[in-house]
């Protein structure tokens, strides 16, 4: 059945892989975004589909639509970005999820919050399951996005009891994949682009805190399963791969891949940087019957590949 679908930050990386793949499901898509740290080109291809439509607003005012669902995943995700306006960015996952799920209630549409791991802070336990309720800084430089997230999951399930609300909350670790954004930061998108620009990788601390990634196409299929689960289950629940790399593996494989002559330096660690990260995804297999299929390898690739065309794209 065709649905109506509002996707808030949807010309960012998760958000667009998540609007082409509804579409091609069949579904009506509305596209919000203000572009904050999205671009019209990351669904330039999918404005000619008559099913689509985009607009550009700031989800931190109210926005006044009739949809079947939200997808709620607008907020900037890497450090550079949320740290750039801290303000702003507890804004956007506060005031932004306050009018979210007002639109969500007046209209009686099911919505889906985009979660973080970075709601369990620096954990004390690992890995991480859905009853650990975290270790959070709440006056550091990574608060106004990890604070923000953590408030925005208490609205919804505030809503949820409040006003009977169907709601359903993912909490989304390391996602990488095509259409990351170039300069954000990110680990992932950080070495492949040292790499084929053949500069040094940085390495923050000793390269051996651990991370778990998960490629995107993985991600968009469990955020859909959860939405279209029965309105009982409403999370949290953890998406992510729980197979764990540590930063100096991760940034070996790179070069190895890339071909690249690049050296890994080391720089010192930023503040509250979690040293291990991996989800416990016993919940999301037993409920959603889901589990990554991509491996690191595979999805390594294909990004390897968009990174590739990006920077000769952007040198011609
Ligand atoms: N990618 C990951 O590894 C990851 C991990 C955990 C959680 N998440 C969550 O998933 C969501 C999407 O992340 P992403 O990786 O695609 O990041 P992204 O920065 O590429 O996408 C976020 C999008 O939201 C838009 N946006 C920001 N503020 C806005 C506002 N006030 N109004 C309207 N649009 C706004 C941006 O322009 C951008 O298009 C975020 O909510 C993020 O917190 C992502």
């Amino acid at each position: 059945m065709q649905k109506r679908i509002l996707i808030t930050g949807g010309a960012g990386f998760l958000g667009s892989h998540l609007c082409e793949r509804l579409l091609k499901d069949g579904h009506e898509l509305l596209c919000v975004d203000n572009c904050f740290t999205g671009t019209k080109q990351n669904i330039i291809h999918l404005m000619t589909n008559p099913n689509f439509e985009f607009i550009r607003h700031d989800v931190t005012f109210p926005l006044y639509l009739e949809v079947d669902e939200i997808y709620n995943l607008a907020c900037p995700a890497s450090p550079v970005h949320y740290q750039h306006d801290p303000v702003q960015t507890t804004k956007t996952t506060v005031h932004g999820a306050i009018n979210m799920l007002g639109l969500a209630k007046r209209i009686k549409a099911k919505i889906l919050q985009a979660s973080t791991s970075e709601v369990y802070g620096d954990p004390s336990i690992h890995p991480q399951p859905e009853t650990y309720w975290g270790n959070v800084n709440p006056i550091g430089i990574r608060s106004c996005y990890d604070e923000g997230k953590r408030c925005a999951e208490t609205l919804f399930f505030d809503y949820h009891r409040q006003h009977n609300l169907r709601i359903k909350v993912a909490r989304i670790f390391n996602t990488y994949g095509p259409r990351m954004h170039p300069d954000d930061g990110r680990v992932v998108s950080n070495f492949i682009v040292q790499a084929l620009k053949n500069i040094p990788l940085t390495v923050y601390g000793d390269g051996s805190q651990t991370r778990s990634f998960c490629y995107v196409d993985d991600l968009v299929e469990v955020l859909i399963r959860l939405m279209e689960s029965p309105d009982t289950f409403i999370g949290p629940v953890n998406t992510g791969n729980p197979v764990e790399f540590t930063i100096l593996e991760l940034a070996q494989k790179v070069i190895d891949m890339t071909g690249s002559k690049s050296e890994i330096i080391f720089k010192p660690l930023p503040n509250d940087d979690p040293k291990q990260r991996k989800p416990d995804i016993t919940l999301a297999k037993k409920e959603l019957g889901w589990e990554p299929k991509i491996k690191l390898n595979e999805g390594l690739k294909k990004t390897v590949e968009y990174f590739d065309n990006l920077l000769k794209a952007n040198r011609d």
